[in-house]
């Protein structure tokens, strides 16, 4: 069976068919990474972390522990680092930050829907989340634009940061956010405050406190890992009702939809679209022998399409119930912003369907998300009446 007829920079989804239908463990260069399709092996790499380690990144073991990141680690050290921040994603913790997302959304929302064409991403998908992550560390008087602007940088070069040599631009946004983050640190050590980033440097573990190099592994990944992420299930969204824009309607006439459309969209057009193991054994999975030390890949937004698991995998159902995708993963390292990120998709629509009579892409845009997280720009026309 051939994928000749696929384009997969066009399309990822068809890709990911034909390797949950052919190849659902394949390794497609020699000593490349495992691509690994279905929903099925997905779940179990991610449930046993461990034969399927999250410490994936080449640094040495002084500088992990000097660094430690809670995304990159293993336990006992991520259970440590995720039980310092866990309180401030807990639901009804997340829910105090409803007031906050729905003026920020409004107001963004509004200045859009005065506008004929306008770039999605620059005018609500990216500020929404940076404002609010801003607001929780208490670093919101801080330039947002310059935060989305070194969180972009070092997201889509993530991998050159964990593997190779980042480039020098790469190198100066990391250092740059973290001069930024040292002088709001060295001031909230001074001046102690009631925010997420204050409460952490107050801290006290068995350890003693936090260190400037720990905290700033909290603020870079919040930052980051918060960032693209919600973009992309925004701008996912406003695809999907240029796609189908009957959904714009059913959610705008039933605003009790929201939950199950953002759910569906998670599914649909995963922002999260893969994520990463290094193997600490030889094993086996769906029948494949894999060697000790080899980088496996679940690719969550393949898993998320699985036949074997979802009814009608292509079609968007705006009320599907059950929906068990794992767009915000699953085990130990589950998303601990997926509350979070909930509650502003949930927001962001229900602004967007109510200040608005539709929104389409603009000509030229394409239809399909795949990459990682969201699209740098995303041009749309209002419809307004
Ligand atoms: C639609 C938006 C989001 C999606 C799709 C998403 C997806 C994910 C996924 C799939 C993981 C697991 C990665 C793995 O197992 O290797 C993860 C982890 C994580 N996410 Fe999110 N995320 C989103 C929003 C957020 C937000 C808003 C925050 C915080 C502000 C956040 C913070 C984190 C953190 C800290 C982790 C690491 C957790 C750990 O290692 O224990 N995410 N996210």
């Amino acid at each position: 069976m051939s994928d000749v007829a696929v384009d997969p920079i066009d399309n990822p989804y068809e890709r990911y068919a034909f390797l949950r239908r052919e190849q659902p463990v394949v390794q497609e260069a020699a000593d490349g990474p495992w691509m690994v399709a279905r929903h099925a092996d997905v779940m179990t790499i991610l449930r046993d972390q461990k034969t399927f380690s999250s410490d994936v990144a080449l640094r040495s073991d002084e500088e992990k522990k000097i660094r430690p990141s809670m995304l990159f680690s293993d336990p006992p050290v991520h259970n440590r680092l995720r039980k310092l921040v866990s309180y401030a994603f807990k639901p009804g913790f997340v829910e105090n930050q409803r007031a906050l997302i729905t003026d920020r959304c409004e107001s963004l929302v509004q200045a859009l829907a005065a506008q004929d064409e306008v770039d999605l991403v620059q005018a609500l998908a990216a500020p929404l989340p940076v404002t609010v992550i801003a607001a929780m560390l208490g670093v919101e008087e801080g330039d947002t634009l310059q935060f989305k602007a070194w969180s972009d940088k070092i997201f889509s070069n993530i991998a050159d940061l964990l593997f190779a040599q980042a480039g020098e631009d790469v190198q100066r946004a990391a250092a740059e956010m973290d001069s930024y983050f040292l002088e709001r640190i060295a001031m909230l050590r001074r001046q102690p405050a009631n925010n997420l980033l204050g409460r952490l440097v107050e801290t006290q573990t068995d350890e003693g406190k936090l260190t400037d190099q720990e905290l700033l592994s909290f603020c870079s990944l919040l930052l980051i890992a918060g960032n693209e992420t919600t973009t992309g299930l925004i701008t996912a969204s406003v695809r999907i009702f240029d796609e189908m824009p009957q959904t714009f309607k059913q959610v705008q006439e039933q605003p009790a939809l929201i939950p199950s459309f953002i759910e569906e969209a998670l599914r649909y057009y995963s922002p999260f679209s893969a994520t990463i193991r290094r193997t600490t054994c030889d094993t086996v999975l769906a029948g494949q022998a894999i060697k000790r030390g080899a980088l496996v890949i679940p690719l969550i937004a393949s898993a998320n399409r699985d036949e074997r698991v979802f009814d009608r995998p292509d079609e968007f159902v705006i009320d599907r119930s059950p929906n068990p995708h794992v767009a915000f993963g699953f085990g130990i390292h589950n998303c601990l912003g997926a509350h979070l990120a909930r509650l502003e998709g949930q927001i962001a629509i229900a602004s967007l369907t109510r200040h608005m009579h539709g929104i389409r892409l603009a000509d030229g845009e394409v239809s399909v998300a795949g990459q990682l997280g969201g699209p740098s720009s995303l041009r749309v026309k209002i419809i307004k009446a």
